[in-house]
């Protein structure tokens, strides 16, 4: 068993990149952004807690994540590793990862923060299945996405505003992390402002190297 970490700031293309590598790899995602918006839509505790967090562009809680990533690693199709997205974000979160199950490769998605605001401002997804689009960078097609089941989602907290405490909150409690993996030689680092495509391609040879 044997997983992978997506790592960079917010609006980086993680999650875009997720969908690819889940595709040839067969790796689930594990989007813990994404877990928790469910919670927050289910109304669970978790997602009473984590609400003003994230609609403020903080980090919700270590104990709260740790608990959800517990869980998560023990359903079925996690049995072969899988693909964290957007977690770790902080070292204790790292530490209680390393206790649960092994990392073979962090892939850091560079994207400089002059870039990050329009990208995250511009981004909408299919509330059918998921997939990520740009207003601009990676529009859907004119008849929808290919789900079938398109309807157009815009998150919550993706407004200038939350983006900047998000990219705070990066820069102090989650970069630091890079340092931590690259002493554990698991860290890789590609530039995450070029097309999509192109970023593809480098994550891959990272992977099969
Ligand atoms: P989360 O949902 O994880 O959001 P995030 O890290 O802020 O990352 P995003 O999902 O915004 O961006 P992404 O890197 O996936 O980019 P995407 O591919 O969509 O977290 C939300 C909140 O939950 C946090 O603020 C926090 O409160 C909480 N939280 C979550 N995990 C936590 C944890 N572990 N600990 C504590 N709190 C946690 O791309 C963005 C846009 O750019 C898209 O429109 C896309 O089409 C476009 N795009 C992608 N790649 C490119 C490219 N190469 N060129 C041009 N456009 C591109």
């Amino acid at each position: 068993m044997s997983s992978i970490v997506l790592f960079g700031p917010p609006g980086a293309g993680k999650g875009t990149q997720a969908e690819r590598i889940m595709e040839a790899t067969g790796l689930p995602q594990v989007s813990t952004g994404d877990m928790l918006r469910a919670a927050v839509k289910a109304g669970t505790e978790t997602g009473l807690t984590a609400k003003g967090y994230m609609e403020s562009g903080q980090l919700v809680p270590d104990g709260v994540i740790i608990d959800l990533i517990k869980d998560r690693i023990l359903e079925p199709d996690a049995k072969n590793g899988v693909m964290f997205d957007g977690f770790p974000r902080t070292i204790p979160q790292a530490e209680a990862l390393a206790e649960i199950t092994p990392v073979t490769h962090v892939i850091a998605i560079e994207v400089p923060d002059e870039r990050i605001v329009e990208r995250i401002c511009g981004r909408y997804s299919c509330a059918g299945c998921g997939s990520v689009y740009h207003d601009t960078f990676n529009p859907v097609n004119a008849d929808g996405c290919s789900c079938g089941q398109w309807e157009e989602k815009r998150r919550a907290d993706d407004n200038e505003e939350t983006v900047h405490s998000r990219l705070g909150a990066y820069h102090e409690q989650t970069s630091p992390l890079a340092d931590w993996y690259r002493s554990k030689g698991i860290f890789h680092s590609v530039n995450g402002d070029r097309a999509i495509d192109t970023i593809t391609a480098d994550i891959f040879v990272v992977l099969n190297s």
